[in-house]
């Protein structure tokens, strides 16, 4: 089998470790990895498949000898440094926002939009973890019923935010519960025992840009324009996991049942929903999880063709680090890498 000479960007942080775990855990066929970090990182060692490999700095020279790139050290790295690896010969799947609306530039989930991959021009864009986790779930109801509109509130986990947002949540969690004064340096507010409905930056609509990513990127991904989606994302105190309260309209009739019946067909999508059981989705059980849960499907009584749903993904499994190996798994059984 083919194997490939794999960097990957940002190796020190929470998705880079997803990342390298995630190769492992697939067998992803790596020749050489080649972990890349800021110049603060440069020889530390990590460990890969069990041996140890320096962290070097990453710059353009890095790529000369890269097949595949994997990118989540941010938007900036990405701007600098993926079309430098483009140009140096390898293929980059982006975790950031840098490129993911550019036209040229496919947005894909494995399940819902493969075929977008055979335009790709040397990067591949990554959704946003709750676009991802979101449209898992809208595009087997939408083939069936077609969705008019969705109304979503998100309640995001601080690994979303990188190491330093789980270092926070730890350090205010117990020096909250020690009684001593907390200082947020990560987010604009204490996070512990707290919710801010803040994620991103807001822009002049009063929105903010987690919430148009949302928005954007569901159309681009589900190629249709005609779906009407407003967000509100919040962050919580919970450490891994994105959770989401999704309110659907359709044009078919759906019933619960119906609905449970598509979503238990669907790749990549488990049903846990048994509300006499105490059954539903949790972030804590859908932690270290590649797949989409969903539960509390039930019908919206105030409008004709309603549903609402409940959605858990590990945002930085499915939201990010998965995702990512399985475009590039998909880039190689399908000839295109
Ligand atoms: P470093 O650890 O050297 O700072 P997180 O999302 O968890 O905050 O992680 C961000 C990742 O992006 C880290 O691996 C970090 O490396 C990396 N990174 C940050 N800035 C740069 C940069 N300018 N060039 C390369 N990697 C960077």
């Amino acid at each position: 089998m083919k194997t490939l000479n794999v960097a990957v960007v940002g190796a020190t942080g929470a998705v880079g470790q997803t990342m390298l775990k995630v190769l492992e855990e697939r067998n992803f066929p790596v020749a050489t990895l080649l972990p890349l970090a800021s110049a603060r990182s440069k020889g530390q060692n990590l460990v890969f498949r069990g041996e140890t490999t320096a962290i070097e700095e990453a710059c353009p020279e890095a790529f000369s000898d890269i097949d595949l790139a994997f990118f989540s050290a941010g938007t900036d790295t990405s701007l600098s440094l993926a079309p430098e690896a483009v140009k140096r010969g390898a293929v980059v799947v982006d975790n950031s926002n840098a490129f993911r609306m550019n036209p040229d530039v496919p947005l894909v989930v494995p399940e819902v939009n493969p075929e977008a991959l055979r335009t790709h021009q040397g990067i591949i864009a990554n959704p946003n973890c709750s676009t991802i986790q979101m449209v898992m779930v809208l595009k087997p109801l939408h083939d069936r019923a077609r969705i008019k509109r969705v109304v979503v509130s998100t309640y995001q986990a601080v690994s979303g935010t990188g190491q330093e947002a789980i270092a926070e949540l730890r350090t205010q969690s117990s020096q909250i519960l020690l009684g001593q004064p907390v200082k947020p340096e990560i987010y604009p507010y204490q996070i512990a025992f707290n919710v801010l409905p803040h994620i991103d930056v807001f822009d002049e609509t009063g929105y903010t840009l987690e919430e148009w990513k949302m928005v954007r990127e569901t159309a681009k991904i589900m190629s249709d324009e005609t779906i009407a989606i407003t967000a509100t994302a919040v962050r919580v105190p919970v450490m891994y996991g994105h959770s989401e309260a999704i309110n659907i309209e359709t044009e078919k009739k759906l019933l619960p049942e119906e609905a449970r019946a598509i979503l238990a067909q669907a790749p990549g999508v488990v049903v846990v929903d048994d509300p006499r059981e105490n059954k539903y989705p949790l972030p804590t059980q859908a932690a270290g999880r590649n797949e989409v849960f969903v539960g509390r499907i039930r019908e919206d009584f105030s409008t004709r063709n309603g549903l609402n749903l409940w959605v858990v993904a590990d945002n930085l499994r499915k939201g990010a680090a998965y995702n990512a190996v399985q475009i590039a798994e998909r880039l190689l059984t399908d000839g295109l890498l």
